[in-house]
């Protein structure tokens, strides 16, 4: 092991994820779990999308340079609710070794005037002193599209405090990189969309067959369960969101418990109880596209929500 692997090490080890604590408005640190793309199963085209607009810049930040692009601005997920936004933003920064720090948009706010810009302020300096690191905005939706006269003032200071924070990074000295993640980017303050800001939009498509059958997988691991064919089920879960495969195994669960609670002993988990399971339960990613084929059909001036128009033709989502 050379000096270098070492300290590579040595870092990983030490690598802290940090959590902005809704209730008392602190920081709560732990150690980073080592979650890298390989967790995630497939979405292998969005991997390379995050590759190519964010890990490499400032991995090879002079090949960059070389071609005259510059390395900055954010990465913005978006997509319907339960498709892995969140358990992505924390494989990119596996990625990358740095410290991560969670954040929730409801956390930061507050209904006193001023405190939500003030925590704001105190999460980019914690950032600065954590770096490098990078800060996930989990729940974007939380600003805008409230029509509440006294909540969109408040909408607005916030937007203008995170405008001023994220104009005062630099990226190359700061160390300090940004992903947003929201289910409804349309709503999201279009200052906010300009470049060095969240310029970066990655779409995050429901899971296909093969990554709903290793979602089941992995929501019915160490539970007891007998002769389940997954293949079948996961097909059956055409646009079934991550979230949504959650719930069908929890309802399978719940008759298994059932059972066990009248006869007395433990019950398997069965295909029978899935497939009930899968048809009490209707996918919940068509109302969002159903939304988001309005915006991108009437109001898409960038032709931002192109790839959402062409995932839905092929997928034959009407
Ligand atoms: N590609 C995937 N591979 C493994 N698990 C996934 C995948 N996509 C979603 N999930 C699971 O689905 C659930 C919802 O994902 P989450 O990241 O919270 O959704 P979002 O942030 O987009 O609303 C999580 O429990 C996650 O583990
Ligand atoms: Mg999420």
């Amino acid at each position: 092991m050379t000096d270098r692997d070492e300290l590579a090490e040595r870092r990983r080890k030490h690598l802290k994820l940090i959590h902005f604590n809704r209730e008392d408005h602190t920081f709560v640190e732990t150690e980073k779990p080592n979650v890298t793309f390989d967790d995630v199963g497939g979405l292998e085209d969005v991997k390379k999308r995050i590759r190519l607009s964010f890990i490499l810049p400032l991995k090879q930040p002079e090949v960059f340079a070389a071609y005259g692009k510059s390395a900055g601005g954010s990465l913005l997920l978006y997509g319907p609710p339960g498709c892995g936004k969140t358990f992505l933003a924390r494989a990119v920064a596996g990625e990358i070794e740095v410290n991560f720090m969670h954040v929730e948009l409801q956390a930061i706010l507050s209904m006193y005037v001023g405190e939500s810009e003030h925590n704001l302020h105190d999460i980019f300096a914690k950032a600065r002193e954590n770096k490098p690191c990078v800060v996930f905005f989990d729940e974007l939706d939380a600003l805008g599209g409230s029509r509440h006269q006294m909540r969109a003032h408040h909408d607005r200071m916030l937007v203008n405090q995170l405008l001023l924070e994220l104009d005062g990074l630099d990226n190359q000295s700061d160390n300090v990189f940004i992903i947003g993640a929201t289910n409804t980017p349309w709503y999201l303050d279009t200052a906010l969309r300009r470049p060095g800001r969240f310029n970066h939009l990655v779409f995050v498509p429901p899971p296909d067959a093969p990554e709903r059958q290793k979602i089941l997988e992995l929501k019915l691991a160490g539970k007891p369960v007998d002769g389940l064919n997954l293949s079948a089920i996961a097909d059956m879960t055409k646009h079934f969101s991550g979230a949504d495969l959650e719930q069908v195994v929890q309802d399978a669960v719940d008759s298994a418990m059932e059972r066990t609670f009248e006869t007395g002993e433990i019950q398997p988990i069965t295909q029978k109880d899935l497939l009930a399971a899968v048809k009490g339960r209707k996918p919940s990613t068509l109302e969002w596209f159903a939304t988001a084929r309005n915006y991108a059909t009437f109001s898409d001036v960038n032709r931002d929500y192109q790839v959402v128009l062409d995932y839905m033709k092929k997928h034959g989502i009407k």
